[in-house]
């Protein structure tokens, strides 16, 4: 298979990655900044610079992984800006990021992967959203709500991609242990409730693409937590989360 990965060079992307290595496909990843990528050796990882902010970079970047390619089987989002404004305030900086990267970002991946497959009638995309995106509150962050954002975009693309035969798989992870987490919470996860590894972040983010599933929220104690809490009206759901974001901050 011939795969590309957006946000592929660290964390959940780059263990998508070596997942798929490992079974000898052909993987093109990227990031802004191409050397965060571990040094390795495999032969059939190509890593390019681009930005899903921008739809000629990421275009541009597929393009040159394709070139010498007849087919893109599967193309994964992994990119993501994130901040805690909860309970705290965030930078116009960061805002300008999150929106980018997490909203423009998500339409431009679909974009760029939909042009090459419309032309195949055949392909699957994935798009790494979050659990917190699952929960409809009016208090909740900039981060969630660009989250739900990115479940509602993939919403949009799945029914328009249907007929070319190109499924859309929403992934909704709730905390995996990424350096990224851990560099957030000052190294300390131990109050991120349900936290699974990255291994098996992996296992069922790949098995759910390949079942074509539509979405996947997962673990399955974090799916019920958030079932259960969106039965809640809005204004109580305000009140507890916001509590739960300051009891997080607390050192
Ligand atoms: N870890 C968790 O607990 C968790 C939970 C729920 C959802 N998620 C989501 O899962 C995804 C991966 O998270 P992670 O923890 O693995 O984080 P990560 O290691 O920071 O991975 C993010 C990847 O995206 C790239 N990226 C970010 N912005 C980009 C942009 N504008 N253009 C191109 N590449 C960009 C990063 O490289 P550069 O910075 O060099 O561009 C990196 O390769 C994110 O969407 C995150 O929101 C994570």
């Amino acid at each position: 298979m011939n795969i590309f990965i957006a946000g592929g060079t660290s964390g959940i992307g780059y263990s998508l990655a070596t997942h798929y290595l490992a079974k000898g496909d052909h993987v093109g990843i990227c990031g802004r900044n191409p050397d965060k990528a571990p040094q390795n050796n495999f032969k059939n990882l190509q890593v390019f610079q681009a930005n899903v902010g921008d739809i000629n970079s990421i275009s541009s970047a597929l393009q040159t992984f394709l070139a010498d390619k007849k087919t893109l089987d599967l193309f994964i989002n992994c990119t993501g800006s994130y901040a805690e404004d909860v309970a705290g305030e965030i930078s116009y900086e960061e805002a300008e990021e999150m929106l980018q990267t997490n909203i423009l970002g998500t339409a431009n991946c679909f974009e760029a992967a939909r042009k090459v497959m419309k032309g195949q009638q055949e392909g699957k995309i994935a798009v790494i959203a979050s659990v917190s995106g699952i929960l409809e509150y009016e208090n909740s962050s900039l981060y969630t709500k660009t989250k739900r954002s990115v479940i509602q975009i993939a919403d949009a693309y799945r029914r328009a991609l249907k007929p070319f035969g190109i499924s859309v798989t929403t992934i909704a992870p709730g905390y995996v242990n990424t350096e990224k987490l851990r560099q957030l919470n000052q190294n300390d996860l131990s109050k991120k409730p349900f936290l699974i590894d990255i291994e098996t972040a992996t296992a069922i983010i790949t098995e759910a693409i390949e079942k074509r599933e539509k979405l996947i929220i997962f673990p399955v104690k974090m799916k019920w937590m958030m079932k259960s809490l969106s039965l809640l009206p809005s204004s109580l759901l305000n009140i507890i989360m916001f509590k739960k974001a300051k009891w997080m901050k607390k050192d």
